[in-house]
């Protein structure tokens, strides 16, 4: 299973999707290195997952119900709570000594940049943090998700987002225009990120430069790469805190 396969790809934090697509009442599906999952909304806000079988005939609980913070099955309303324990069996009655040893497998969910993401990792306690959404809601900065459909791995779309190149012809005429000049690049990497950084004070973003950047001000343009699908493309301009930031990351295949 890809799950198994995945080597080190598997110890991050993957956006199951943003905070409005999971509501209080009703449980959401997802599919997530092939794995099927199932989130839901407590009472408290806080989202959980759990594996989207139930541990009785593999019905998928994701057809089930929310009742008082716990998900029923919608075969035979065996009910999962927060940590994936099976805590009622409708058909054995109060008889509840076998309930401890029936639970199914349960994932860490955490809520931050307006985005639900799951640790999909070996380890069962996270060893890092999700992708960290920059400016969301600060003063004087107004940011929005765009979700769009690629077909197409991530891999390639991580290149496309960090690629400067291809923005002359892809986007000739409202981007950048073509010119043979010489650009200085720092590049830094850590285990998990590189960092390019490029000299060129005067480079612009095309049409949109006179909206964002109207006085004309030196450009810092900088590309991130943050394991295991994240990007992040600055444009500061001059000494201020005035730019333009395009992040990405990666949703799956059942999502739109
Ligand atoms: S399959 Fe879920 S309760 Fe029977």
């Amino acid at each position: 299973m890809m799950h198994d396969l995945s080597g080190n790809l598997i110890n991050y934090w993957y956006a199951a999707g943003l905070s409005e697509d999971f509501p209080a009442d009703k449980p959401v599906a997802r599919t997530i290195f092939e794995k099927p999952l199932v989130f839901w909304r407590g009472k408290d806000g806080q989202v959980t997952a759990i594996l989207d079988r139930c541990n009785h005939r593999n019905a998928p609980l994701s057809k089930g119900k929310i009742h008082k913070d716990c998900l029923v099955c919608p075969y035979h309303g065996w009910t999962y709570d927060t940590n994936g324990q099976c805590v009622d069996i409708p058909s054995e009655g109060p008889h509840v000594e076998r309930i401890p040893n029936k639970r199914v497998e349960h994932f860490p969910v955490t809520e931050s940049g307006g985005l639900i993401w799951v640790w999909m990792g070996k380890e069962k306690t996270p060893t890092n943090q999700p992708f960290d959404m920059p400016v969301m809601k600060e003063q004087g900065w107004r940011s929005y998700y765009m979700v769009t459909k690629f077909n197409n791995n991530v891999t390639d779309l991580v290149e496309n987002f960090m690629d400067v190149p291809h923005t002359v012809f892809v986007h000739k005429g409202w981007f950048r225009d073509k010119k043979q000049i010489c650009i200085k690049a720092k590049v830094e990497r850590t285990s998990d990120s590189v960092l390019v950084t490029y000299d060129q004070p005067n480079d612009s973003i095309g049409f949109s430069g006179w909206l964002v950047n109207p006085k004309g001000l030196p450009m810092v343009h900088t590309d991130n790469f943050y394991m295991p699908n994240n990007t992040r493309v600055d444009y500061i301009f001059g000494e201020t805190e005035r730019g333009f930031i395009i992040c990405s990351t990666g949703l799956y295949v059942n999502y739109l």
